[in-house]
């Protein structure tokens, strides 16, 4: 592997759950792996191209040759930009907060310009085949509350996202989750259990 790239969707800087753990699984990674390239993406300091009517109709004709007009042009060009920066690591690392029960708009907004059919992902009349095949992503996940009961366990759509969008690219997703960030419970413990689990991940997921 020689670069890595850390996509972030939490807008909260140094003070985010998600990206803590996320840097400390980075910075375990690069002592082990010298000259390791790891790029950020800070999915809320970027500014991402609209992807409106122009770049829906443009997905449309794009699948079928038919030529663009300058707009569906420039919103094609500005999605395929960003997914050629996406494609450009080897490897991936998500920091994503829950909200709302699902992913950050701005993590939405970004996946939805760069899962485009031919790009990372290719259609067959035998169904969906991922380009990604063989590649890794961890997806550190963080939320204000606890969604492993049976009950509350419905209302997470977050990480079957992200599961359903790996699975469509192709990509081998492993997972962690710092949980009731919002609770007055034992941060320090579930810090900790987490950083075990991401020890562990480290063994079996780059080196
Ligand atoms: C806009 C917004 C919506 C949120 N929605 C949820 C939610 O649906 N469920 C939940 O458990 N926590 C929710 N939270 C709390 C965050 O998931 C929680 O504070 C998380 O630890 C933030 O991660 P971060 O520190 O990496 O940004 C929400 C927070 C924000 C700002």
């Amino acid at each position: 592997m020689n670069k890595l790239q850390h996509v972030i969707a939490s807008p909260r800087g140094a003070r985010s759950h998600s990206r803590q753990l996320a840097d400390y699984f980075i910075n375990e990674i690069e002592k082990v792996v010298p000259g390791l390239d790891c790029e950020e993406v800070e999915l809320f300091s970027i500014e991402l191209p609209e992807f409106s009517s122009a770049g829906a109709s443009a997905k449309f004709k794009a699948s079928r040759d038919m030529p663009l007009t300058s707009e569906e042009q420039e919103q094609w060009e500005g999605a395929k930009s960003i997914c050629r920066q996406f494609k450009s690591a080897d490897a991936w690392v998500f920091s994503i907060p829950m909200w709302n029960f699902g992913v950050p708009y701005k993590l939405k907004h970004y996946l939805d310009l760069i899962t485009q059919p031919g790009w990372l992902f290719d259609v067959s009349e035998s169904g969906y085949t991922g380009m990604l095949s063989g590649k890794k992503a961890l997806a550190v996940y963080s939320c204000g509350g606890f969604y492993e009961t049976p009950t509350t366990a419905s209302l997470d759509s977050l990480r079957p996202y992200m599961r359903i969008w790996a699975n469509l690219v192709g990509i081998e997703l492993h997972e962690v989750c710092v949980h009731s960030t919002n609770l007055d419970v034992d941060h320090d413990k579930i810090d900790n259990e987490v950083k075990a689990s991401l020890d562990d991940l480290q063994q079996v997921f780059f080196i």
